[in-house]
This record gives structure tokens, sequence and C-alpha cells, in this order.
């Protein structure tokens, strides 16, 4: 009778010996964190004399270019060698004005040369009168052809200016394949595209519509920006983005979009990238503002997510801070 139960007892998994010693735990750890795997946001600001920081955020401020550069020679020393650049020149009726982003573009690739690369933000938000990604027509339809051919402009006096990659933000459809085709069309076919490829209306862009000066001045921005309970449409549009050409792709919010990532990679084998917005980012700064976190190892958790979902890098407001925190992560 007792041989009878004993054969019915399940032997236990023992999975605490693999935890129980931190040598052990980082032999098994299947994701390693690097600074550089990590992309910096920065912002240029046309109107300012003297950095001004953007609330919440941590170390991020809208910058004047020379002070900008100091800051990424600050950020260089501290590993960070891929930089998101976002432009705000002074609002114009001259809508497609460049000048300030090409100046940027010339100042920090002049300076830094190959010892970083930048990528540049493309979308038409920051130069709209009206805070939109898009170009209206009478009747406030989107006006895709302007819109499409407007952003390829812009990515190629980007590209003409230095740029090492043209990342798109706006959500309009075909708008990879219009750059990619201005690019080549000009000689640029050795420049990447990083697409925002899916991109979800959300209520975690506040500090950087703040920082970028760039939030719309009626509506809202859900007629380009994906519904995030649609979730047929979040995958679609970073596989569209694929068959127009992108290089790379990049999901957003990422944490928020965590399962879509992880599919994607599964589904696509394509290299991706998340960012972590900032709302994202600055969620992190307020608990521990609260004494209610470490901010640093919340944040790298949050990393460690993104990755084993299957994020080839991020984007991330904190990259300038991973080196310092990855040290201490036991
Ligand atoms: C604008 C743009 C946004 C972000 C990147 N590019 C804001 C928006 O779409 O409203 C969000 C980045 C962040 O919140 O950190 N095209
Ligand atoms: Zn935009």
């Amino acid at each position: 009778m007792s041989a009878h139960i004993e054969t019915k007892i399940l032997p236990i998994e023992r999975r605490l010996r693999l935890r129980a010693h931190p040598s052990m735990r980082d032999l098994l750890a299947q994701v390693q964190l690097s600074e550089k795997k990590l992309i910096q946001p920065i912002f240029a600001n046309e109107s300012i004399q003297t950095s001004s920081p953007v609330p919440f955020l941590g170390e991020t401020a809208k910058q004047p270019i020379e002070e900008l550069l100091v800051q990424i020679d600050k950020d260089m020393e501290r590993g960070v060698h891929q930089f998101l650049l976002f432009n705000t020149p002074k609002k114009s009726t001259q809508l497609f004005d460049s000048s300030f982003a090409q100046k940027t573009i010339q100042k920090i690739k002049g300076r830094f040369g190959r010892d970083l690369t930048l990528w540049v933000d493309t979308c038409l938000c920051s130069l709209t009168q009206d805070g939109h990604c898009c170009l209206y027509q009478q009747d406030s339809q989107i006006d895709l052809t302007l819109t499409l051919s407007t952003l390829s402009l812009l990515a190629l006096e980007y590209a003409k200016a230095g740029a090492d990659g043209i990342s798109p933000s706006d959500m309009m459809d075909g708008r990879v394949a219009a750059i990619r085709k201005k690019l080549s069309e000009h000689g640029y076919d050795h420049i990447p595209v990083m697409s925002y490829s899916t991109k979800s209306a959300s209520s975690f862009y506040g500090p950087f519509r703040v920082a970028a000066e760039s939030a719309p001045t009626h509506g809202d921005r859900k007629a380009y920006q994906i519904d995030p309970r649609n979730k047929t449409d979040l995958i679609a549009s970073s596989l569209r983005c694929i068959q127009e050409g992108a290089d790379i792709l990049l999901i957003k919010p990422g944490l928020l979009n965590i399962d879509i990532v992880s599919e994607l990679k599964r589904i696509t084998q394509h290299h991706l990238g998340c960012y972590q917005v900032s709302g994202e980012y600055a969620s992190l700064l307020a608990l521990s503002e609260q004494g209610l976190t470490e901010f640093g190892k919340a944040m790298l958790e949050t990393w460690i997510s993104m990755h084993r979902s299957g994020a080839d890098f991020i984007v991330t407001y904190g990259a300038r801070h991973a080196r310092e925190w990855i040290g201490k992560y036991e």
C-alpha cells in the first residue's frame, strides 16, 4: 500500500537551488544589460539661450545647440554613443524650413563624427502651427500626399546634413516607402530608416510634449496613432513598415506594448527596439521621489523586461544613467 502511494508522488522540481547564489544567478541570466544597447533622446531648441530642464524627466532638458554639444560630450563619457535628436525650431509660417535641424545635425556630426550615431526624429508636429504630425486638407481630412512629400523632403535634408539614420514618428501610411524612395533618388541609399512602426495613441507622452513643444492645439492624435485596443493594427502596422523598407522597427510605448514586442520578434525576426516613453520614465522617477522604489533598480528592471521580450535595444531618457546603475545590479 505505501509503495503504491510513493509511486504517485511526483518529484518536486528544485528551482530554488538555481537562485541561491549571485554567481549562479549571473551564470543563468539570459539578459545582459549594456549602455551600448541604449539610445539617448536629446532636444535641440532654437528659441532658448540656456538649457531649460523638462519637468519630471530628470536630466532631460531643452537645449540651445552649444549646450547640447556639452551634454553630448558628457553623455559619451558615460558610455552613450547612440542619440535620437528632436529639433524644435522657432515656429515659422514657412512650414518647411529645416535650416535649424540641419545646423544642429551639422554641428553635432562636425564635432563628434563617427564616435556617435545620430538618429533624427522625422515628423511635422514641431513644425506645424497646430502641432499635428500631418497636414490637413480644407475639409480637415489628412492630406496624405502633401504630408508624405514633406516628410521625405525633411528626411533628405537631414541626411544631407549628416544624419546617420532617419526615424519617422508620424504614423502616416506609406511614409517609410516615400522616405526610402527619396533617399535612394539622391544617393542616400546607405542611410537606415528606424521607423516608429507600432506607436499607440497614449497618455504617456505628456512630458515629451513639454520637451518638444509639440502638444496639438486642437483634438488629439487618435486619427493616426494606433488604438491600443486593436492588436491586429498594432501588429500590422509594423509588418507594413517592413514591407515598405524599414531597416529597424521601434515599438512604443515599450512596456505598454510588451506583448506586441514579443509577438513581432517571434513572427518577423526583424531588428526591433522599444521606446521607453517619457511618461513611462517619469513614473519611475515619481515613484522613487516618494521613496517607494529605488530609481535605478526599477529602471533596469523595465529594461530587462523589454530585452527579454525581444527588444534588441531601448530608447530611454535614462541611457546616460545606465552605466552607473548596471554596475550596481545584483
Ligand atoms: C511626435 C513624437 C512623440 C513622441 C516621439 N515623437 C509624441 C507624440 O506622438 O505625441 C513621444 C516620446 C515620449 O513620450 O517620450 N511625433
Ligand atoms: Zn509628430
